[in-house]
């Protein structure tokens, strides 16, 4: 087991939660690489999952199975044959976990419990649990490495942290060939326009308010979406590191009024969009990774620099309106005036 590189040419490889935002630009980047490779997406279409998010892959390559990584009979039918697992699956927002964290739980950590098992009984070569930064707390000082001290702090963060360490666990006792990896904070295409990016470059689009929480000073190191599925591509064929845990980062730490203002200037809309309003409860100050591991492991670097991949981004979702515009009507609008219907202004920016 893991001895030799791991060839992803031929590979069946299944892809749970693929029809989300990283998920789909993993399948996309993956089959670019691999075109002979064939995906198995298992996801369940919440309301962060879109079936065109996979427009475009060939169907020979791809394999759709609607279902709920809870449901072991539907993980069952998805794992069968494939070589390679990654589980994207997840409640992935941490407003929603504030709201309302029961999902987040069943699905981060039960879901986790459900596809570990199946994999015990398949040969999968290898498990990368795709995990996140926020596990580690907020890190007010330094850089996290992947020996810092685990202290989630909000529900999404703690049912991912219970979810990686689930699997480390199936590593530690039955020697599942896991690896946790913790991203920091993705930007890039087809990212569901609740997160800050895509949210704060439509209203942006629209003419509509830019909901900073408190001050706008906090900090996170914001990676390009492509740069993370290229180095989940190198960690998926590296020999040798089953049971271990990797930090992806891009070393890019903004504060979200930079962000801000990076998208309001591409657009040419003024500063006056901008509203400090009631801040997150428990908002994490700062994330920040020391990312040296997985460049000695695989050599593996970002590639993105912040300007052009923001400037990519902004282009994006300026060219696929027909993407974002019909999100933005259904589902969205309830979530969008609970969550900031009733939020104290604290400051309008002046002309
Ligand atoms: P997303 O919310 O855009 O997509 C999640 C996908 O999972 C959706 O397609 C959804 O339909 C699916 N899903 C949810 N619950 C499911 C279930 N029970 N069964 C099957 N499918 C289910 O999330 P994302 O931003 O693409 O994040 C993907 C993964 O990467 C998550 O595990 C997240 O924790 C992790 N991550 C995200 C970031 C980031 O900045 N977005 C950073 C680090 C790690
Ligand atoms: P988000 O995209 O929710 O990612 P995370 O909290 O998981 O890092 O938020 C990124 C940063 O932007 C975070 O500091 C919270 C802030 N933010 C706002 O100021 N206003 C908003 O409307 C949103 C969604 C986020």
């Amino acid at each position: 087991m893991g001895e030799g590189r791991i060839d992803l040419s031929r590979a069946r490889v299944l892809v749970t939660g693929g029809a989300g935002f990283i998920g789909s630009n993993f399948v996309h980047h993956l089959l670019g690489r691999f075109p002979d490779a064939h995906v198995v997406v298992l996801d369940a279409l919440t309301y962060a999952g879109r079936r065109e998010n996979l427009d475009g892959i060939p169907a020979g390559s791809l394999t759709f199975v609607h279902g709920d990584i809870r449901d072991p009979a539907a993980v069952a039918r998805a794992m069968a044959g494939c070589d390679l697992v990654l589980n994207f699956a997840a409640e992935s927002h941490v407003d929603r976990s504030i709201e309302a964290p029961g999902e987040f739980i069943q699905t981060d950590i039960y879901g986790v419990f459900v596809l570990a098992e199946e994999a015990r009984r398949q040969k999968i070569r290898r498990f990368i649990q795709v995990s996140t930064d926020e596990v580690y707390g907020e890190v007010l000082e330094g850089a996290a490495g992947e020996s810092w001290p685990l202290e989630p702090r909000s529900p999404y963060a703690a049912s991912k942290a219970g979810g990686e360490r689930l699997a480390y666990a199936y590593w530690a006792t039955w020697g599942l060939p896991i690896v946790v990896t913790r991203c920091s904070n993705n930007y890039g295409p087809r990212q569901y326009p609740e997160k800050l990016v895509p949210l704060f470059i439509t209203n942006a689009i629209e003419d509509e308010p830019l909901p900073v929480y408190g001050t706008g000073l906090n900090r996170r190191d914001w990676i390009h979406v492509e740069d993370h599925c290229e180095a989940l591509v190198a960690l998926l064929q590296h020999p040798g590191i089953e049971g271990e845990t990797v930090n992806i980062g891009a070393g890019n730490e903004l504060d979200v009024l930079a962000i801000t203002g990076a998208i309001l200037d591409l657009l040419g809309k003024p500063k006056t969009l901008i509203r400090h309003v009631e801040d997150r409860p428990g908002h994490d100050r700062r994330y920040a990774l020391d990312t040296a591991k997985i460049t000695r492991l695989t050599g593996w670097r970002p590639r993105t620099p912040f300007d052009r991949g923001i400037r990519d981004t902004v282009a994006w979702y300026r060219a696929n309106e027909t993407w974002w515009r019909p999100i933005k009507q259904g589902e969205f609008r309830a979530y969008y005036e609970r969550t900031y219907g009733q939020r104290k202004v604290l400051k309008a920016v002046q002309a």
